[in-house]
C-alpha cells in the first residue's frame, strides 16, 4: 500500500468544514479591515527565499523542498511572505497608492522533523501590508491577527512583541553580542556557531539548553538588556506600544524575541498559546521594510503575519461537521430525484438513496447519517399528493400536502 508521506496529513471530509469555516472567516475579517486576497503560486525560484527568507536560516539552509526543473531551480514555497513581495514588485503594485493590503492562505512546505504542532506541509493564512513606515500600520496588522484569533473563538493568548531595530543599529548590537559571546564560543551547539557567523542575533531564540545557560551569564544578559536601538527606532516601537495600549491589547516585550527569518527589521512580534507544547507559536510576524528593495523592488515599508492553520485548529473545540438536513425515502426514483433537486434550490441540505434499496435500510441510513428530518415519499403519499415529515431528532411525524414540505422544514 502507498501511504502518506511524513509530516504530511490528509484533511478528511469530517474535518475539512472547519477549514472552510476558518478558511471563511479570515476572508470576512481581512475583508472588514479593506484587505484583499492574493493567490500566488506554491513553487518559486529557489532564489527567491534564498534572498528573501535568508541564506543564514534554518528554512534556506535545512528545510526547503527543491528540485531542478530543465536546470532549473525551483523550491516549494515555505512560507508566502517572500512570494507576495514577487508579485508585488512584478505587478508594479507600488504604482497603487498605499497602503496595499492582501492576505492569503494556502500550503507551505519545509523539512523539518514532524512533531506535535510541526508538519511538512502545513497551512498558513496571513497578511502582508505595503506602503507604510508608521507604527500605526504594525498596530492595525497585530489588532487583525487578535480580531481574527478572538473571531474564531481564540482568547486564552499571549502576545510577544520586541524591537530589531534598523540595519545600522543592529550592527552595533551584533558586533557586541559577538564580543560576549565570542569566548563560550566552543561550548555553543553547531548551529550556534554558525548563527555567530552569519546571524549572531537568532542565537538569542535557541533552544539548546546549554545554549540558553551561557546566554543567561550577566554580561550576555547585560547587552540584552541594554536598549540597543537608535533613537528612532525607539520611538517607533514606544508609539507602537502606545497604540496597542489604546486598543487595549496587552502584550509582553520579550527581548529575545529575534524570529527565524532574516528580513525583518524594528517589530517582531509572536502570538503563543498556552496550551500548545513547545511548538507553541500560533502567529509570527513583523517589519521587513528592506525586503523589497533586496528583491529588486523600489524601496517599500512593509508589514505582516502569518498562522499555522494546524495549530489553531488544534485549539478549536471538537465539533461535529453541520447535519443534513432532510434525506428522502422513497422506492420511486423519479418522485425522490425530483423532490432533491426542489430541496436543494431552496437551500435546505438533501440526500437520498441512489440504489432503490428497502424502505428499511433507507430510514437506517436516515438515522445513521444524523439527518435532522427524513420526507417519506410512499405510494400512498404520491398518490395522494401528500409527503410523511419525520423529525428524526423530535422522534415526530406528520403527513402534510406535498405543497407544504418547504414551509414545514425552515
Ligand atoms: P513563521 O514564524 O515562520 O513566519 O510562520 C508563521 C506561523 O506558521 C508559525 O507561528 C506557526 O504557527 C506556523 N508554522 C511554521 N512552521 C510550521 C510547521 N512546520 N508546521 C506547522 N505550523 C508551522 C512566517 O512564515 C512569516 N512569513 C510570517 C510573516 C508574514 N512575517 C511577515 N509577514
Amino acid at each position: 500500500m502507498i501511504t502518506l508521506q511524513k509530516g504530511t496529513k490528509d484533511i478528511l471530509q469530517d474535518e475539512a468544514y472547519i477549514w472552510q469555516e476558518l478558511e471563511n472567516k479570515a476572508c470576512e475579517v481581512f475583508s472588514k479591515a479593506n484587505y484583499k486576497e492574493i493567490r500566488t503560486p506554491i513553487f518559486e525560484a529557489t532564489e527567491l527565499f534564498q534572498r528573501g527568507v535568508g541564506d543564514s536560516t534554518d528554512i534556506v539552509n535545512k528545510e526547503m523542498y527543491t528540485f531542478k526543473q530543465n536546470d532549473k531551480s525551483i523550491t516549494l514555497r515555505p512560507e508566502n511572505t517572500a512570494g507576495v513581495v514577487r508579485a508585488y514588485i512584478e505587478h508594479g503594485m507600488q504604482r497603487l497608492s498605499p497602503p496595499v493590503k492582501l492576505f492569503y492562505h494556502g500550503p507551505m512546505f519545509r523539512y523539518e522533523r514532524p512533531q506535535a504542532g510541526r508538519q511538512r506541509q502545513f497551512h498558513q493564512v496571513g497578511v502582508e501590508l505595503f506602503g507604510v513606515s508608521e507604527p500605526t500600520a504594525d498596530a492595525e496588522v497585530i489588532m487583525l491577527a487578535i480580531e481574527y484569533l478572538n473571531s474564531i473563538g481564540l482568547n486564552d493568548l499571549t502576545l510577544e512583541i520586541n524591537s530589531l531595530g534598523c540595519p545600522k543599529c543592529r550592527e552595533e548590537f551584533r558586533n557586541k553580542l559577538k564580543e560576549a559571546i565570542r569566548p563560550n564560543l566552543e561550548n555553543f551547539c553547531e548551529d550556534c556557531k554558525f548563527r555567530f557567523e552569519k546571524n549572531p542575533l537568532r542565537i538569542l531564540d535557541c533552544k539548546n539548553p546549554e545554549c540558553q545557560k551561557y546566554l543567561s551569564e550577566d554580561n550576555i544578559k547585560n547587552i540584552i538588556n541594554n536598549d540597543f536601538i537608535c533613537d528612532e527606532c525607539k520611538e517607533h516601537f514606544e508609539v507602537l506600544k502606545s497604540y496597542l495600549d489604546t486598543l487595549g491589547i496587552k502584550y509582553n516585550v520579550n527581548k529575545l524575541l529575534v524570529r527565524g527569518l532574516d528580513y525583518y527589521s524594528r517589530t517582531v512580534f509572536e502570538i503563543k498559546s498556552n496550551s500548545l507544547g513547545s511548538q507553541n507559536a500560533v502567529c509570527g510576524g513583523g517589519r521587513y521594510d528592506k525586503l523589497i528593495e533586496n528583491l529588486g523592488g523600489v524601496y517599500t515599508p512593509a508589514v505582516g503575519f502569518a498562522m499555522g492553520m494546524e495549530r489553531l485548529i488544534s485549539l478549536l473545540p471538537q465539533k461535529n461537521s453541520p447535519k443534513l438536513d432532510v434525506y428522502i425515502i422513497s422506492n420511486n426514483m423519479t418522485e425522490a430525484i425530483k423532490l432533491a433537486q426542489e430541496l436543494r434550490k431552496s437551500n435546505i441540505s438533501t440526500d437520498f438513496d441512489l440504489q432503490n434499496k428497502k424502505f428499511s435500510k433507507q430510514l437506517e441510513k436516515a438515522i445513521k447519517i444524523g439527518a435532522k428530518y427524513a420526507i417519506i415519499l410512499g405510494e400512498d403519499e404520491i398518490k395522494e399528493n401528500k409527503v410523511t415529515v419525520k423529525n428524526l431528532e423530535a422522534k415526530t411525524q406528520e403527513t402534510i400536502d406535498r405543497s407544504s414540505i418547504l414551509s414545514s422544514i425552515i
